[in-house]
């Protein structure tokens, strides 16, 4: 096991910089989960943290000592990719033991680690057979057994579910989530699925732009986004975002005539107080429709519509459409209002993006 940090990272293409001073430190024996859209640099630190890639500036260190000149095969990880590049030519046994062969280890330890893997990842009956008989999540699972059984320090994960279809995707994940705290071992694993990520971490790392912008909980960064980008990034369906422009006696919504007032949707003081525009995030499940006049916001609704059991509704603000969840017993009868829940409010700087509530600005 391992305590992995990452010191002012950067990492270089020519003039281009993939990883743009990555600070992080990843506990011993803790799930991390990188996310964020294609091209941020996910893979390309992981590949430093596994010693594929030179580090530009800054450090890696395991368990305080910099590894930075070591190579792949001297720090003591285990890495799976999205792909998975098992020797066709050899049964799911040989396969799974290949590298403690390759390192001489004695039979009967060989033996030993792996009855050891064939229970933790019910492989029976696989054993026996050759890769290309075996379906792609059955692939990956023999690709993570033979990670896992010699005992890294540090499991290194990227995209080893994607190419895996979604029913068995769903199983994977939750064995994988399993098997890693059985394991204890320190493992960083790449997506771009925030599902995924939501899932299994128990700290998301939220990267854009070659940068980290959050590391939180998955809980935590759900309610408690620090920017526009990290709010919208999270959640399904996304975070509306609407602008407010400080009015008399409230915030504008957008180009609208339509004002939230500190009364009727509980604004706070110091956003009444601020004379800068501001942006508003509120996640559908956050927004409702109402008959109600003392909350609710006269805002034309133009459709509801289920998907699933849940009956979502769309609304418009000048040229914005937006969404909200119709919480209503009965969908019949008109509601002419749109009620914001006072707690899901967020509040975003319109220049920065960042978040301006008090307590995270403080
Ligand atoms: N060896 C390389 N030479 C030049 N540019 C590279 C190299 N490796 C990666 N890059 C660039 O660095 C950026 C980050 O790539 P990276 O593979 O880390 O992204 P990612 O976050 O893993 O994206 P994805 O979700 O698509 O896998 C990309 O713009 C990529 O083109
Ligand atoms: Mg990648």
């Amino acid at each position: 096991m391992a305590e992995i940090t990452l010191k002012n990272l950067s990492i270089e293409f020519g003039s281009f910089k993939a990883v743009d001073d990555v600070s992080l430190t990843v506990k011993d024996g803790e799930f991390v989960v990188y996310l964020g859209p294609s091209g941020c640099g996910k893979t390309t630190t992981l590949r430093c943290i596994a010693g594929l890639v030179k580090a530009t500036h800054g450090e890696v260190l395991f368990d305080g000592e910099r590894v930075n000149d070591l190579t792949a095969s001297e720090r003591n990880i285990a890495m799976v990719f999205q792909f998975v590049s098992l020797y066709p030519h050899l049964t799911i046994k040989e396969n799974i033991v290949f590298p403690l062969k390759a390192r001489g280890i004695a039979k009967s330890e060989i033996a030993r680690k792996l009855d050891w893997v064939t229970d933790v990842f019910k492989l029976g009956d696989e054993l026996r057979r050759y890769p290309g008989a075996l379906p792609p999540g059955a692939r990956q699972k023999v690709a993570l057994a033979r990670a896992v059984i010699r005992d890294p320090a540090v499991l290194l994960l990227d995209e080893p579910l994607s190419a895996i279809d979604e029913q068995f995707r769903e199983e994977m994940r939750w064995e994988l989530g399993h098997l890693q705290r059985q394991l204890g071992v320190t493992t960083i694993y790449v997506t771009h699925d925030q599902r995924e990520a939501m899932s299994l971490a128990d700290r998301i790392v939220l990267m854009n732009d070659s940068r980290i912008v959050q590391v939180s909980q998955p809980d935590r960064m759900f309610f408690d986004p620090v920017n526009v980008f990290a709010g919208q990034f999270i959640g399904s369906p996304s975070m509306n975002l609407i602008d407010l422009v400080p009015v008399e006696g409230g915030l504008r919504l957008g180009e609208s005539e339509v004002t939230l007032t500190p009364e009727r949707d509980r604004l706070p003081e110091w956003a009444m107080a601020s004379k800068r525009p501001l942006k508003l995030g509120v996640r559908p499940l956050n927004v409702h429709l109402t008959d109600d006049q003392a909350t609710g916001v006269p805002l034309p609704v133009d459709d509801v519509f289920s998907v699933g059991r849940e009956r979502f509704f769309s609304f418009r603000i000048g040229d914005g459409i937006y969404q909200g969840v119709d919480k209503r017993q009965s969908p019949a009868g008109s509601a002419g209002r749109v009620h914001f829940e006072p707690e899901g409010l967020l509040f975003f700087d319109a220049a920065t993006g960042r978040r301006a509530d008090a307590e995270v600005a403080a």
